[in-house]
């Protein structure tokens, strides 16, 4: 083989890694095979629901420790679990899966600190002003004792009525006064500042049903009034009476648009439908603030509404086709930003270069907890850029805030697109044991 012949295959085999590689650009295909590697790759995360009491079944653990990277406890951080008698606060089974969670690296979604079910006779007993200072110690003394372990809260739960009214449900909560919502929210940010806080609802799926209008609004008054939430959660329990509708993505990205994320909460599906379980991972990928799903249980014998058969794992614990559903729609991602060139070389330069250039982007530390930290990184000489960042095996950035992420294969190099949010983004990184600063490779300007 001549020298122009090796240089010809060169050529080649470059172009061909070009491609390749191309097929791990943000927002195009990639490859996971558990469904938290490929939410991962997608800058998101996919948890489930978790019952402690499962834990000691080694078929439900392997299945959670293959395929999960966040959980929620079931049942376990719920009022009458945490406070069964007022003034005596009781962790145990919490904690059991918090520590069973983090010690895998699995973030934890903590569920729920106000709400009006699940609650203590204690509490259910109670009313005006005692009930009011009864939750808010509730919610202090619970996320002060969690400060640091749980990424987001779900700090008030099913707050609205069903129906067509739009207004509050009633509850002994409510009764309290309508300002109760946010007086929890900043009881929970004073006790844990590090924790994402959402407020949590179902039946708010569909964007033209009242009850959605209604949290929407509540949303943006908090906004507006610079109440902490950082999120809202959907719920997203879909059945014949409350099935998925096409406009759910709009939901997604109308919360989002409000300056929230939003994350898939519940998702369990009655008949677990394939098809509708592809729609809701690929509305999500399509909301950039969409930043994870959690599923309701593992197998469908793990589920509150088992004889519904609604998630991803058959009783025996084999992958379901919604599974697989899930997963493609993972890997597929959305529709690339950058569509890999298709077009052949020309011997004539292209007349002008795309438009391209060089920014500075500085990454600073910022707070640091008991297992993660956050870092803070500004871009100047471009106002729409992108930066590469990477962390250092096995650290994990667990989230981002004010810019597009996406990850290559191996989950450790975050590129960070501009998305108008300004010229600072910051994320937070789950050390794993070390403690290295994550490092900017790249910044350029688009
Ligand atoms: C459910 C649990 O799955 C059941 O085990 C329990 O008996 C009742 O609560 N909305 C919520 C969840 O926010 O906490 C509920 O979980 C399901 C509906």
């Amino acid at each position: 083989m001549g020298p122009r012949a090796r240089t010809a295959i060169g050529f080649a085999a470059a172009a061909l890694l070009a491609a390749t590689g191309a097929a791990f650009l943000p927002g195009t295909a990639s490859a996971g095979t558990t469904l938290g590697a490929s939410a991962t790759e997608k800058g998101r995360y996919f948890g489930t629901a978790v019952a402690a009491s499962r834990l000691s079944d080694g078929a439900y653990t392997t299945i959670l420790n293959r395929e999960f990277n966040s959980v929620t406890p079931e049942n376990e951080m719920k009022i009458d679990a945490t406070e069964p008698q007022q003034g005596q606060f009781s962790y145990g089974a919490a904690e059991q899966i918090v520590n069973h969670a983090r010690s895998r690296g699995m973030s934890v979604r903590g569920h729920t600190l106000a709400w009006h079910s699940q609650q203590p006779g204690w509490m259910q007993n109670m009313s005006g002003s005692a009930l009011r200072q009864a939750m808010l110690n509730h919610v202090t003394q619970v996320a002060t004792h969690f400060r640091g372990q749980i990424v987001t809260w779900d700090v008030v739960n099913e707050a609205f009525a069903d129906g067509s009214s739009g207004a509050r449900r009633d509850s002994n909560l409510q009764r309290t006064g309508n300002d109760w919502i946010e007086a929890a929210f900043r009881a929970a940010r004073a006790a844990d500042p590090g924790a994402k806080l959402c407020y949590n609802d179902y039946n708010t799926d569909n964007w033209t049903q009242a009850k959605t209008q209604a949290v929407y609004n509540m949303v943006r008054d908090f906004k507006s009034r610079g109440v902490p939430i950082d999120c809202v959660g959907f719920q997203s329990h879909f059945n014949n009476d409350s099935p998925y509708v096409s406009n759910y993505r709009t939901t997604l990205s109308s919360f989002a648009a409000l300056g929230v994320d939003v994350q898939v909460t519940e998702l369990d599906i009655q008949g677990a439908s394939a098809t509708t379980y592809r729609s809701v991972v690929e509305d999500c990928l399509a909301v950039a603030r969409c930043n994870g799903i959690t599923v309701w249980g593992i197998r469908d014998s793990d589920s509150w509404r088992a004889s519904q058969t609604p998630l991803l794992f058959n009783s025996s614990g084999q992958k379901k086709a919604a599974y697989d559903a899930v997963l493609a729609a993972l890997n597929n991602g959305t529709t690339p930003t950058n569509p890999p060139t298709t077009t052949p070389p020309t011997t004539t330069p292209p007349p002008t270069d795309p438009p391209s250039g060089s920014c500075t982007a500085t990454l600073q530390d910022s707070t640091r907890w008991g297992d993660r930290f956050n870092s803070q990184v500004t871009v100047s000489g471009a106002s729409s850029w992108t930066v590469v960042v990477s962390v250092t095996p096995p650290q994990k950035v667990s989230a981002t805030w004010n810019g597009s992420p996406s990850w290559d294969g191996s989950g450790n190099v975050m590129t960070m697109r501009s998305n108008g949010s300004g010229n600072v983004f910051g994320f937070t990184t789950m050390a794993n044991g070390n403690w290295t600063r994550p490092v900017v490779q790249s910044c350029t300007a688009s």
